[in-house]
């Protein structure tokens, strides 16, 4: 069965760009062997995350992510059986808000603009999450475009 289960957390130190490079690291490669799929927020300290994949998988994988010291608080928004994946192409990746359509898309689920996922309902964590999957969706298809074709060559 496949499962899609969405958290929040606060981390416990205020961590580095490497540091969330170091936590990504172990997730895809843990991840892939798994299946599981999905993408890690981190800003202003909280980590919004969506693991995808076969339910015990995914269970085994957030209690390990739970009992992490690198971060508090885990709130479980939502865990449901899901006809299919949000992020199939991803084993796990990290978005960040910077540019302005993410602060526009945090704008969008917020009462403030700053990003509160302890505050998101399940609905909004879902809709959310549906919102970042197409960008990256496009992120995506955009990527392939920008690929240089293979040249077929014949005699
Ligand atoms: C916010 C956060 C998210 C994490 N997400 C994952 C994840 O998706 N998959 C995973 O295997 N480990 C994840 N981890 C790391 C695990 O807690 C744990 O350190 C790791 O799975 C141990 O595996 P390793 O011994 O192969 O490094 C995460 C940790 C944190 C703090």
């Amino acid at each position: 069965m496949l499962v899609r289960l969405i958290y929040a957390s606060y981390s416990t130190t205020d961590l580095s760009k490497q540091d969330i490079k170091h936590i990504l690291r172990s997730s895809q490669k843990n991840n892939g062997e798994k299946r599981i799929s999905g993408v890690l927020f981190y800003s202003d300290r909280y980590f919004l995350q969506c693991l995808e994949g076969e339910r015990h998988a995914v269970n085994e994988t957030y209690l390990r992510i739970s009992l992490d010291p690198r971060h508090a608080k885990c709130v479980l928004i939502e865990y449901r059986a899901v006809p299919s994946r949000l992020f199939p192409r991803w084993a796990m990746e990290h978005v960040s808000f910077f540019g302005g359509m993410d602060n526009e898309l945090i704008l969008k689920y917020s009462e403030t603009g700053v990003f509160q996922p302890f505050q998101f309902t399940p609905h909004q964590a879902n809709a959310f999450l549906a919102e970042v999957a197409t960008i990256s969706e496009q992120l995506g298809q955009a990527l392939e475009r920008s690929k240089p074709k293979l040249q077929l060559e014949m005699d």
